[in-house]
């Protein structure tokens, strides 16, 4: 792209720009924000969320899905998806500021900017699937009568803002009818509305002004600081004095800005899982070793949790996309290869830690806390709490499970059998069973009353695989305590009494 300076008459890049094409934070929280009408096509996880925040912040949303029953469910105020502060923006905008329809010609019709917000899964060979992109495109550019900014929502590949305007062309549509820009989401489930409203940073790929302006004015209430100075507002870290920054590049770059921020996420806890296998051989502590390393601004202290690997719908998929596209470019990226090497292997690690405490694995009974992915959500796609589980099984155990929210969904996958039981509650699962396993990290299991635990279980043995406590406290309740890159632990037998009754 090239580097041509900003215009004047774009009152949005203020004199806060910090150098092209970065614009910096913007302070004026007495701008007159504009209403915006808004479509996002999708309504998951990225869709949903957008949409409720897009009203949040004033602007009219139409939701499209091509799932009549999704739209019915969204329409009597149901959301699919467990996602705090979703219920409350459903109920406040449903059906009012935010319409939900399986209709996309209405939507392109009416609104002025088009979010494609569905989904793209890894394929077998480890891309990212776009076709679900570019049938929307495709429609999209059948409906086209005046001129619309299509925004890529979904994480896409680099090039793709290059495909959806040759298939938008392909299908009739006239280029000067569109741009299309890229604005990737950085949203963790549990705390999208929040990551929504409160971002780090906002990045739009734009190759057009005029499409940049747009992208621009949809979010001012956030980088100008208006929303948060507003009664209602939901809180979080941004406020209107540091309002997030708006980034803003070429739209090759908003593609890579994604991708390679999800991989180095990914790379950051693929290395410290590292580190805490060398600390356990070591016999150091890999929380010390975190906490030591973390305290360096240059590092910093986040995404530095060891456990039994990353999972969930983004980090899996995009590292292997990331990988292929590098492949693709004939670039050799091979510590994404590593990266998801020890992933893979952490969870074969923590199986190893289950068989070292308890000797055999056949006809074990054992006890499992959690199934999501990450602890204060439901999702079970690729949990390495499943996959833990599914190892266990193949290996003979016999299982009761608990998750808070997750036990519906793994049903679906894992029904209850003759060796999987599912349980109501933490003590229910540690009933009578050889070994208790935690798997997620939900705040709930952080604060089981331990003197219950010891008795129900049949052997006061717990492997944990997220380090939810403290190995000193385990012992004094009397528990061996296996956990991630620190020394196990083992009640300590009272010699004494032991000789005497020999
Ligand atoms: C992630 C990204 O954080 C988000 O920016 C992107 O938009 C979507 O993917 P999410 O999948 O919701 O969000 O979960 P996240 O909280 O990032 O955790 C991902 C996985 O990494 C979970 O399995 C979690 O348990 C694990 N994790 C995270 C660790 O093992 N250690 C850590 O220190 C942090």
């Amino acid at each position: 792209m090239a580097t041509k300076r900003c215009k004047k008459s774009l009152p949005f890049w203020n004199s806060s720009i910090i150098g092209y094409p970065f614009f910096g934070r913007h302070r004026r929280s007495d701008d007159m924000s504009e209403n915006v009408k808004i479509a996002v096509v999708g309504s998951g996880y990225v869709g949903l969320v957008a949409s409720v925040c897009f009203a949040e912040v004033g602007h009219d949303v139409i939701c499209v899905d091509n799932d009549e029953r999704k739209v019915a469910s969204l329409q009597a105020g149901n959301s699919l998806i467990h996602e705090n502060g979703l219920p409350e923006l459903l109920e406040k905008f449903g059906n009012t500021k935010v319409r939900f329809t399986t209709d996309l010609a209405e939507a392109v019709r009416e609104c002025e900017v088009i979010f494609i917000a569905v989904g793209t899964p890894q394929n077998q060979a480890g891309d990212a699937d776009l076709s679900f992109v570019e049938a929307v495109a495709c429609e999209i550019a059948r409906s086209l009568t005046s001129y619309r900014v299509i925004v890529e929502k979904s994480t896409v590949p680099v090039y793709t803002n290059e495909w959806v305007t040759r298939s938008m062309e392909r299908n009739g549509a006239a280029r000067h009818l569109f741009d299309v820009v890229s604005n990737p989401e950085f949203l963790r489930e549990g705390t999208a509305v929040s990551d929504f409203l409160h971002p780090d940073r906002i990045v739009v790929g734009a190759d057009s002004e005029r499409a940049a302006a747009v992208l621009a004015r949809i979010y001012l209430p956030l980088t100008s600081g208006s929303y948060y100075s507003q009664g209602g507002a939901i809180a979080g870290p941004c406020n209107a004095m540091y309002p997030p920054p708006l980034v803003l590049t070429s739209t090759k770059s908003a593609e890579i800005i994604k991708h390679a921020s999800n991989a180095f996420l990914a790379l950051k806890i693929s290395f410290i899982n590292a580190i805490s296998n060398l600390c356990e051989a070591a016999d150091a502590n890999v929380e010390q070793v975190a906490r030591g390393m973390g305290l360096d601004s240059r590092i910093g202290s986040k995404f530095l949790r060891p456990g039994i690997g990353y999972g969930g719908s983004c980090f899996p998929k995009d590292v292997a996309a990331f990988r292929s596209v590098a492949e693709q470019l004939g670039i050799d990226f091979n510590l994404l290869a590593e990266v998801e090497k020890i992933n893979d292997q952490q969870k074969k690690r923590f199986i190893g830690k289950v068989r070292a405490a308890l000797w055999t694995l056949r006809g074990k009974r054992i006890g499992v806390l959690g199934l999501a992915f990450k602890g204060e959500t439901d999702d079970i796609r690729e949990s390495p709490a499943i996959e833990i589980v599914k190892l266990l099984l193949a290996e003979g155990c016999s299982i009761v499970a608990y998750d808070p929210a997750a036990m519906n969904r793994t049903r679906d996958i894992l029904p209850a059998g003759s060796n999987l039981d599912y349980a109501t509650n933490a003590y229910s699962a540690a009933k009578d069973a050889d070994a208790l396993l935690i798997l997620t990290d939900w705040a709930e299991f952080a604060t089981l009353d331990l003197d219950r635990l010891n008795k129900t279980l049949r052997y006061p043995i717990i492997i944990d695989g997220r380090n939810l406590y403290h190995p000193d406290i385990m012992v004094k309740y009397g528990f061996t305590y296996v956990s991630v890159g620190r020394p196990a632990v083992h009640p300590v037998r009272d010699l004494a009494s032991s000789s005497a009754n020999i």
